[in-house]
């Protein structure tokens, strides 16, 4: 390949900066001695990559990627130590005497090294054609001026124009030395029946696409003809150095106005882009006229959290914004959503306004996207019938749970409540269900890998030598996970209605019977991880009942709503006085179970979405992993008939299983301790007798909790 002499190749070397470098493609804050940023090489959502100024190198803590500002260059670019040097000798303007590739060089050079020499050879083509050409000049520019686009941004973002004769680029990169295989594969140009190969873009004009290290990947042409049976636009095909799903066209130019405004356009179409980046509206990017990808947003997510998405006013666009936002969302970033006025593209926006105008209409019509998806479901569904209002409601809420972070889904939850004057509870009981329904989806997932890890048996018997407590701990831990389980699941329903030592009646819940119960014989866990959780579950019991009066009132509402309902339905039946008066009464009894069920539902929800948004990542995974156990008993068909009973219609009888479960695993140990003791004494020890005696005892017991446990138990007393 190509040679730079030695001290250029020191003068870059010098140069080269690397929070400098980075800064292109990562957007970095301070962090003590040096900066940190989101890792470029993989996945993430919390900052790993770390950069030392003084070092001059930088490195993922995580995959541990990273390197020298060449090795950086390389890696991210996978492009050859050459060509990392000539990457940032165009950053800094050094000038290296450029030498042509000479066919034989060619030849060798790697598939993906041709394949972008062959569109920077293109891209050179198209621009040159453009304005140096007399057809060029007199169709592609003549089409550029009459869109209104100047010189600067034709430089800019390197427009060009493809000339319509048959072969002309074929003919030109061929001389150059280019292979009909390379030419085929960027797709610029196709095979004719008789083999000849003939441009692909012919009378069209070119935006090229670059990169983030300032690469053509590909092109973008458009027709100039008006005829519908002309595809509009036509685009480089995937290949090796082309994924579109990868890409976003204007990033390379948008990056650094994205970075420096903490805040990213995102617009449809390419001259979108262009016209805004002319009006002074620099860090505007395109998704190309598809949704937006998980990749697409990686790539956006490594400069700015922030993000605008402008749609014009068609349906169609809008759908599109929807599906990306939740996407987005998901992704733990900022969105908002701007409508233009109707019949205008941001395109034809730009060009109308002055960049302070447009700045007034962005300041004034950004809109969050909880409003922007309210106000759109409600133009779109009649607001007086209640199953499509409750749709409404369900669809936020779906869109409120994949946010992340709890303080902003909650901000959401409330704004959406008063958008839709329903109750925030309402909303928040649906976020929390789909926020279960996808960790249980993920918990399966973590429990698959858990399956797959080699397991440690907690078998007493193994452990005869050693009595370290973290023995007993292994040992007890499946029965402290049953009762933990149960109580992230459900810690605040109702048990059972108990009689107060002075004659109240009280609610017993499942979290107050397993605390008494433990209590009473002085159990803790002894798990670290556990015992903190049922801390964590112990602290919530005063917030649930600071809640609990607003949940019955809600309840209640619901119930007299149902009832209304239900008796309006009936009056207009014209019955007669005897079967309005039957049916009314099943209405009431239907009213008193769907308000029962009303509060049953937030009970079960509480402590599982609380814990879901703890802040402390032990207790969330945790209670995630408790959550998503899927138990084969957990639906029962009774035989005789055929009724489904859930768990939670069994907790009178699953609760005191597991905590006699866990109480009769303590026993256990505990017995088999003083076993070994006693063997190791001899049985010649003053104590032998008293021993002996325990022993018995703790046998008895246990053997009683296992008869307890052989059968079916009625609420303990
Ligand atoms: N697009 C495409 N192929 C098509 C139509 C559209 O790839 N046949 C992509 C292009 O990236 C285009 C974007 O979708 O930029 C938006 O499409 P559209 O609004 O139709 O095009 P504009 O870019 O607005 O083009 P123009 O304003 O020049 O008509
Ligand atoms: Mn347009």
């Amino acid at each position: 390949m190509q040679r730079i002499d030695n001290e250029t190749v020191r003068k870059i070397l010098d140069t080269a900066d690397i929070v400098e470098v980075v800064s292109d493609f990562v957007k970095l804050r301070r962090s003590g001695s040096g900066y940190m940023g989101l890792c470029p090489f993989h996945n993430e959502r919390t900052p790993s990559f770390s950069v030392s100024k003084a070092k001059g190198i930088c490195k993922c803590f995580s995959c541990g990627k990273g390197g020298s500002p060449v090795g950086f260059i390389m890696e991210l670019e996978k492009l050859s130590y050459v060509e990392a040097l000539r990457w940032l000798a165009r950053k800094y303007n050094i000038e290296i005497k450029e030498r042509e590739l000479s066919a034989e060089e060619l030849a060798v050079a790697s598939e993906r090294e041709s394949m972008l020499a062959l569109n920077e050879f293109a891209l050179n083509f198209f621009e040159h054609t453009l304005t140096e050409s007399e057809e060029g000049r007199n169709i592609g520019l003549a089409y550029f001026r009459e869109r209104g686009i100047s010189d600067a941004s034709i430089k800019k973002f390197r427009l060009g124009y493809a000339p319509e004769q048959r072969d002309s680029l074929a003919l030109a990169a061929m001389k150059k030395g280019y292979s009909a295989e390379m030419l085929k594969a960027t797709g610029l140009c196709s095979a004719s029946e008789r083999g000849t190969l003939y441009d692909k873009y012919r009378g069209r004009v070119i935006y090229p696409i670059f990169g983030l290290s300032g690469k053509v990947l590909g092109f973008g042409a458009r027709t100039l003809k008006t005829d519908k049976n002309v595809a509009k636009y036509m685009n480089s095909p995937e290949s090796i150095i082309y994924h579109k799903s990868n890409e976003l066209y204007g990033l390379y130019q948008a990056r650094r106005s994205i970075v420096s405004l903490d805040k990213c356009i995102l617009v449809e179409g390419y001259m979108d882009v262009i016209s805004m980046s002319q009006r002074g509206i620099e860090n505007v990017v395109a998704s190309s006229g598809t949704s937006l990808t998980e990749g697409q947003i990686t790539l956006i997510n490594r400069f700015t959290e922030n993000v605008t998405v402008i749609y014009d006013s068609d349906a169609a666009g809008i759908k599109a914004s929807i599906r990306g936002i939740d996407m987005l969302l998901a992704r733990g970033m900022k969105i908002k959503v701007m409508l233009l006025p109707e019949g205008d593209d941001p395109d034809s926006f730009a060009k109308a306004h002055s960049l302070e105008e447009i700045q007034q209409y962005m300041a004034e019509n950004e809109t969050d996207f909880i409003r922007f998806k309210a106000k759109i479901m409600q133009s779109t569904t009649d607001a007086n019938d209640p199953v499509a209002r409750a749709g409404i409601i369900s669809s936020m809420a779906k869109s409120i749970s994949v946010v992340p972070d709890p303080i902003l889904s909650s901000e959401y939850i409330k704004e959406c409540a008063r958008l839709l004057s329903t109750s925030e509870e309402i909303v928040a009981l649906q976020v929390a269900k789909f926020r279960n329904e996808s960790l249980e989806k993920e918990g399966i997932k973590a429990k698959q890998a858990e399956a797959e890890r080699p397991k440690v048996v907690a078998d007493p018997t193994i452990h005869v030598r050693s009595t370290r407590s973290q023995d007993k701990a292994a040992f007890v831990r499946p029965c402290e996970m049953e009762v933990l389980r149960l109580l992230v699941r459900y810690g605040m329903v109702t048990l059972a209605t108990v009689q107060d030592s002075d004659g109240h009646e009280r609610n017993l819940s499942v979290m107050d019977y397993a605390r008494q119960e433990l209590e009473g014989d002085e159990i803790e866990f002894e798990n670290a991880d556990l015992n903190a959780l049922f801390f964590a579950i112990t602290e919530l019991q005063p917030q649930w009942a600071a809640e609990l009066p607003s949940i019955m009132e809600q309840a209640a509402e619901t119930r007299r709503q149902f009832f209304e309902a239900e008796m309006t339905t009936l009056r207009s039946q014209s019955l007669s006085m005897a079967e309005l008066t039957k049916k009314g009464d099943q209405a009431e009894k239907q009213a008193e179970l769907i308000e029962a069920d009303f509060i049953n539902q937030a009970a079960e929800q509480f402590v599982a979405r609380r814990l879901s948004q703890s802040p402390d990542n032990t207790l969330r995974t945790l209670a995630t992993t408790l959550i998503s156990e899927k138990y084969v008993l957990s639906k029962i068909y009774t035989k005789d008939n055929q009724k489904v009973e859930t768990e939670r219609d069994l907790l009178a009888t699953r609760v005191p299983r597991a905590i006699y479960g866990l109480k009769s695993a303590h026993l256990q140990w505990d017995e088999k301790e003083l076993r070994i003791k006693l063997m190791q004494q001899g049985g010649d020890s003053e104590d032998t007798q008293e021993i002996l005696q325990t022993l018995q005892n703790m046998r008895k017991i246990i053997a009683e909790i296992a008869k307890f446990l052989g059968e079916r138990i009625i609420l303990p007393k």
